[in-house]
């Protein structure tokens, strides 16, 4: 039932081209509108809605985040991403022009099923993004998204997460093009791009070698560290959540532009800092600052891991070791800059000798609060 593979971990990674393609299938037309007819809250509703609340859990949450500046960049709508569980508890501003979105590969994580329970009593309209079929999250919700990542067995999400990025991303677009906000050549630049997201992420898997490799070589670490900008930086939140739940390592991801309001002090020699790079086009001052911080931290000792686009040279000179993603629009790459990082927590785990698939403590739906 792994297919070949050792655990069910490296299938998944391995058929995430799969999913993100069957994930897409049916709701990208010939002329690149989009058509979600299962978001089953009329057009109207979603002209009108005024904020877009995302709750979520763990590395759902993550997804959420990325997700906010699609959102708000394609369809200029304020979106909040809050975790599940603190959502609930803190008497959020709800009404009935908030769009809700619950994401949650299981359907049944009790905080964000409580936290969606929550808005719709508020009046908020509630839309589930969900890989589980008839689950109670898509039942209670007033419409669904399904990713169709199939069942994901592993404990660790890696093709659950893909697939809830590319609803989300459909979502942002699809709330653009009710809207009519933006819609112009990015957007259908983005959706051609989109469509062919799977063949991308199918190269990433085709050049992991090195980056098992590097792992192995870092199995005796007792901490490594993860920098992001822009959706690079919840791309460093879920590498160093792989690396803590597989890895049982101490690993944290810092926005690459709070360094030197704290973090920048823990950095020593030799120490591991994997830096997830933004695009280099159409945000270069992004691209210098995080080009800048690699040099700050290098020049500290630390052993910089850079994940950075085909192309992207300003890198070279100040990378220890370099892991290429290919080209993709800058709101898209954590399609193809999550995967070595999955990749990487996976064979760290093995060479740690921990059990990849069923990690100690955890279990793969949390039913409870
Ligand atoms: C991390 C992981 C968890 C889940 C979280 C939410 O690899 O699997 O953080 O993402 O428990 O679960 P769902 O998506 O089922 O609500």
């Amino acid at each position: 039932e792994k297919g070949g593979y050792d655990h069910f971990m490296l299938k998944e990674i391995a058929e995430q081209p799969k999913a993100v393609a069957d994930t897409l299938l049916g709701r990208i037309d010939a002329s690149g509108r989009l058509t979600l007819d299962e978001v089953r809250i009329p057009d109207a509703v979603l002209r009108e809605a005024d904020k877009v609340v995302i709750v979520a859990c763990g590395t759902a949450f993550h997804a959420g985040l990325i997700a906010k500046y699609a959102i708000e960049h394609w369809t200029r709508i304020p979106c909040e991403v809050e975790l599940a569980s603190e959502f609930r508890y803190r008497d959020p501003i709800l009404g009935q022009r908030t769009l809700v979105i619950a994401i949650s590969q299981s359907g049944e994580t009790m905080d964000t099923l409580m936290a969606l329970r929550h808005a719709r009593e508020q009046g908020a309209k509630v839309l589930a993004v969900c890989n589980t079929n008839g689950s109670t999250i898509p039942r209670e919700s007033d419409a669904v998204l399904y990713t169709h990542a199939g069942p994901e067995v592993a404990v660790a999400s890696t093709k659950a997460f893909l697939t809830q990025l590319v609803a989300c991303y459909l979502l942002a677009l699809y709330l653009g093009q009710v809207r009519g906000t933006k819609w112009g050549d990015e957007i259908h630049a983005v959706v051609r791009e989109l469509a062919r997201i799977g063949e991308e992420v199918e190269r990433v898997l085709e050049t992991m070698e090195p980056v098992r490799a590097l792992a192995r070589s870092l199995a005796h670490k007792d901490t490594i560290l993860f920098l992001g900008r822009h959706v690079g930086y919840p791309v460093a939140l879920e590498g160093a959540l792989k690396l803590k739940e597989l890895a049982y390592m101490h690993a944290e991801g810092f926005a690459a532009g709070e360094l030197k309001h704290g973090p920048i002090a823990l950095i020593e020699e030799d120490l591991p800092v994997v830096v997830v790079v933004p695009s280099p086009k159409g945000r270069s001052v992004l691209h210098d600052k995080i080009v800048s911080n690699i040099q700050e931290i290098r020049a500290r000792g630390a052993r910089t891991i850079v994940i950075a686009e085909e192309g992207d040279e300003a890198v070279v000179p100040f990378a220890d070791h370099l892991v290429r993603v290919p080209a993709t629009p800058t709101l898209l790459q954590p399609l193809v800059s999550t995967v070595p990082l999955q990749v990487f927590a996976c064979e760290l785990a093995t060479a740690r000798g921990n059990e990849v698939d069923q990690p100690r403590n955890l279990a793969k739906s949390v039913t409870v609060e």
